[in-house]
C-alpha cells in the first residue's frame, strides 16, 4: 500500500502526461537527448525513431525506473514512423547530417533539406498539433522547410513551430563567464538573428559586461558565433556538438513543456515565425519568446542595440533572408 504522501507524490508526477518523440533518436545528439528526455518528470511517453539504432536506445532507457514509457520505431515496421509520432504532442527533430571539419551548416542542405521535409510531412499527418522542435542544421532553412510543408498541408501552427537556437545562448553564456571570470550559471546573453555564424548576435551591451574592451569583446563575440566550428575541429571527423546540443535541446523541450502545462513566465530564445523584420521579408527571426499553454505566447523585440550590433544585425539579416528563401523555395519547387 502506498502511504499518503506517497500517492500525491505520484499523482502529482502524472498530472501532465506528454507524449513526446524524438525523430534521429539512434544519432549523437539523438541518444542523450533522449536519456535526458527520460529523466524529464513532465514526460510519460517517449517514441525514439531512427532508420537505425532507435530499438536499442529505447530498450537501454526502459529499465531507468522514471514514470516514463519508452519505445522505439523503425522505418521497417508497418507504419513505424506514423505510430511514432501517432498525437504526440511534442515533436523533436535532430535527424539529418552533421558537419564535418571545413563545412558550415548551409554544407548540409543538400542532404538535410528533404530528410527534414519528409518528416515534417510525416509529423502533420500524425501529430497536426504538436509543437516542432527544428535541430537539423541549416535551421535557418530547416524551419521554413517545416512550416511551408505544414502550410501545404493546411496544418501550420507557428505559435507551435521553434528552431532550436539555445546552444547559442549557452554557449554565450560559458564563454563570457570564461573571459569575465564569472559564475556561468548567472549569465544570461540574449542571443537572437538566427543560428549560423554571422547570423548569431549575441547582445553584449544588453549585459552587466558592456564596458569589456573592443578587442575582448570581439574575440568574444567571434567565438559565440563560431563555437560549433571548435567542437567540429576536436571531433576531427567524428561529428559536432552531441553533448552540449542534447543539454541544449532537452532544456528548450523542458521549456515548451512548462509553458504548456501553464507555467508563467518561461522565456528561452528561439528562431521563430516572427512579426520583428517581417515588413523587411524576413519571415523568422530569433529572440526571447516566452512558452505559454498555446506554444509561443509572446515575442520579445530584440531591445537596444549598440551601433557594433545594429551592423551585425543588418549583415545577419541579409545573410537570413537568403537562408529563409532557399528552404522556402526548396519546397515549393518539389
Ligand atoms: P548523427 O549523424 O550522429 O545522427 C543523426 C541521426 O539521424 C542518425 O542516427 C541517422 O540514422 C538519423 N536519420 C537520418 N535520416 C533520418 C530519417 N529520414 N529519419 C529518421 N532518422 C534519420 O548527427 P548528430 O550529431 O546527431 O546531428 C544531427 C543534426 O543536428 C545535424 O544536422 C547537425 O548539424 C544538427 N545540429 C544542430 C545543432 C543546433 O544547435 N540546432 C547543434 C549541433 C548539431
Amino acid at each position: 500500500m502506498l502511504s499518503r504522501v506517497a500517492k500525491r507524490a505520484f499523482s502529482s508526477t502524472v498530472a501532465n502526461p506528454y507524449k513526446v518523440t524524438v525523430l534521429g533518436a539512434g544519432g549523437g545528439i539523438g541518444q542523450p537527448l533522449s536519456l535526458l528526455l527520460k529523466l524529464n518528470h513532465k514526460v510519460t511517453d517517449l517514441r525514439l525513431y531512427d532508420l537505425k539504432g532507435a530499438k536499442g536506445v529505447a530498450t537501454d532507457l526502459s529499465h531507468i525506473p522514471t514514470n516514463s514509457v519508452v519505445k522505439g520505431f523503425t522505418p521497417e515496421e508497418p507504419d513505424g514512423l506514423s505510430n511514432a509520432l501517432k498525437d504526440t504532442d511534442m515533436v523533436l527533430i535532430p535527424a539529418g547530417v552533421p558537419r564535418k571539419p571545413g563545412m558550415t551548416r548551409d554544407d548540409l542542405f543538400a542532404i538535410n533539406a528533404s530528410i527534414v521535409r519528409d518528416l515534417a510531412a510525416a509529423a502533420a499527418e500524425s501529430a497536426p498539433n504538436a509543437a516542432i522542435l527544428v535541430i537539423s542544421n541549416p535551421v535557418n532553412s530547416t524551419v521554413p522547410i517545416v512550416a511551408q510543408v505544414l502550410k501545404n498541408k493546411g496544418v501550420y501552427n507557428p505559435k507551435k513551430l521553434f528552431g532550436v537556437t539555445t546552444l547559442d545562448s549557452i554557449r554565450a553564456a560559458r564563454f563570457i563567464s570564461e573571459v569575465e571570470n564569472t559564475d556561468p550559471t548567472q549569465e544570461r546573453v540574449n542571443v537572437i538573428g538566427g543560428h549560423s555564424g554571422i547570423t548569431i548576435i549575441p547582445l553584449i551591451s544588453q549585459t552587466n559586461h558592456k564596458l569589456m574592451s573592443d578587442d575582448k569583446r570581439q574575440e568574444l563575440i567571434h567565438r559565440i558565433q563560431f563555437g560549433g566550428d571548435e567542437v567540429v575541429k576536436a571531433k576531427d571527423g567524428a561529428g559536432s556538438a552531441t553533448l552540449s546540443m542534447a543539454h541544449a535541446g532537452a532544456k528548450f523541450a523542458n521549456a515548451v513543456l512548462s509553458g504548456l502545462k501553464g507555467e508563467r513566465d518561461v522565456i528561452e530564445p528561439s528562431f521563430v515565425d516572427s512579426p520583428l523584420f517581417k515588413s523587411e521579408g524576413i519571415e523568422f527571426f530569433a529572440s526571447p519568446v516566452t512558452l505559454g499553454p498555446d506554444g509561443i505566447e509572446k515575442i520579445h523585440p530584440i531591445g537596444e542595440l549598440s551601433s557594433e550590433e545594429e551592423e551585425m544585425l543588418q549583415k545577419c539579416k541579409e545573410t537570413l533572408k537568403k537562408n529563409i528563401e532557399k528552404g522556402v523555395n526548396f519546397v515549393a519547387s518539389k
